[in-house]
């Protein structure tokens, strides 16, 4: 007890500090998200979004290897299509967006490339499935993420990302890969997605807003902690490789539940508004941004993720390397 006992003894020093942190980010914990743009020329930004931008498909190349050579171990694709229609075909064309970049990207750079699969970004009413009668159907759904999951493998990529949050996805997909020939593709699921205003900005960088209802008919009530394990449960029955928390910060407490329940390798998504929040503060000379950036990143890490995908990846290795 106090004052034998003095908990500040181990902070006095700064070489006593660095030996006792127990968490530790290091670069290859890092997926950068990127995203393609068929219809543009150029790098495009989107103001709420700072510093994240939207590359041509004539880029990919050397964005890839650029971020490998910089330390970027992985990145997760997006795609925004020139075409967006009712059954979002440009999420399953041999000939889309994501495709293209994944083509690109693997004949050129040894970074893992990560698709995100989901239709929202293709769908002319900004769903992440087949609408039938207003409502968003998930039996209609599932045959098309299995033609998303076969020829984003067929494209090349290492690992598919499920975000739809429709029942029986994991296990559709996994059928899906096995049948044709893609049985070492393997699945990071976004397990607990919760319906999350924290989104806002992707839906901008991704034109990608819902129009009508909103997303709570399939991604998760916040409130809900006891929903998100069994979630998760059923995507480990399914097949699933690698299990996901999103958004990261507003639900720690899930990610460290999900480490305590399961032995699967755990990602957290450190979503767009997560970001912008930072990003906004930091602009204003309210935050000091470098060390939010690290504090919020650790913070995940700190609750059990393995994974930490983030929009600052690219400068937290740069941050991690000096
Ligand atoms: C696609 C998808 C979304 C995000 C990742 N995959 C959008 C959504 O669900 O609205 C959001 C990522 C972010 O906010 O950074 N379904």
């Amino acid at each position: 007890m106090f004052p034998q006992e003095r908990m500040r003894r181990l902070r006095s020093d700064e070489r006593v500090r660095r030996m006792l942190t127990e968490t530790r980010l290091h670069p290859d914990d890092f997926v950068l998200p990127l995203f393609f743009d068929e219809s543009i020329d150029t790098v495009k930004y989107t103001e709420s979004m700072p510093g994240v931008p939207t590359y041509p498909l004539t880029d990919a190349k050397k964005v890839a290897e650029r971020l490998y050579s910089s330390g970027i171990n992985a990145v997760m694709l997006f795609g925004i299509p020139r075409h967006k229609d009712r059954d979002g075909s440009g999420a399953y064309s041999a000939d889309g967006v994501v495709q293209n970049a994944i083509r690109r990207i693997e004949s050129c750079s040894d970074v893992l490339v990560i698709a995100d699969l989901c239709l929202c970004e293709y769908t002319d009413h900004g769903h992440c499935g087949i609408l039938s009668g207003g409502k968003v159907d998930n039996d209609l759904t599932l045959p098309k993420y299995r033609m998303v999951a076969e020829s984003l493998a067929d494209a090349g990529a290492h690992m598919v990302a499920p975000s739809g949050m429709m029942d029986g996805q994991v296990s559709n997909i996994r059928e899906a890969l096995d049948d044709s020939c893609h049985k070492e593709v393997s699945i990071m699921a976004y397990s607990a997605k919760f319906c999350s205003a924290f989104y806002g900005p992707f839906r901008d960088i991704a034109h990608s807003a819902p129009s009508g209802c909103g997303r709570e008919s399939y991604q998760m009530n916040p409130a809900n902690g006891r929903e998100a394990m069994s979630e998760i449960r059923r995507d480990v029955e399914e097949g699933a490789d690698i299990i996901m928390v999103k958004p990261a910060m507003p639900y720690l407490d899930i990610i460290c539940q999900a480490r305590k329940e399961f032995s699967l390798p755990l990602a957290a998504y450190q979503v767009s508004g997560e970001y912008a929040m930072i990003k906004a503060a930091a602009a204003n000379g309210w935050l000091d941004e470098r060390r939010a950036m690290m504090e919020s990143l650790a913070s995940i890490k700190r609750a059990g993720s393995d994974i930490l995908i983030s929009y600052f990846a690219e400068e937290a290795v740069k941050e991690l390397k000096k």
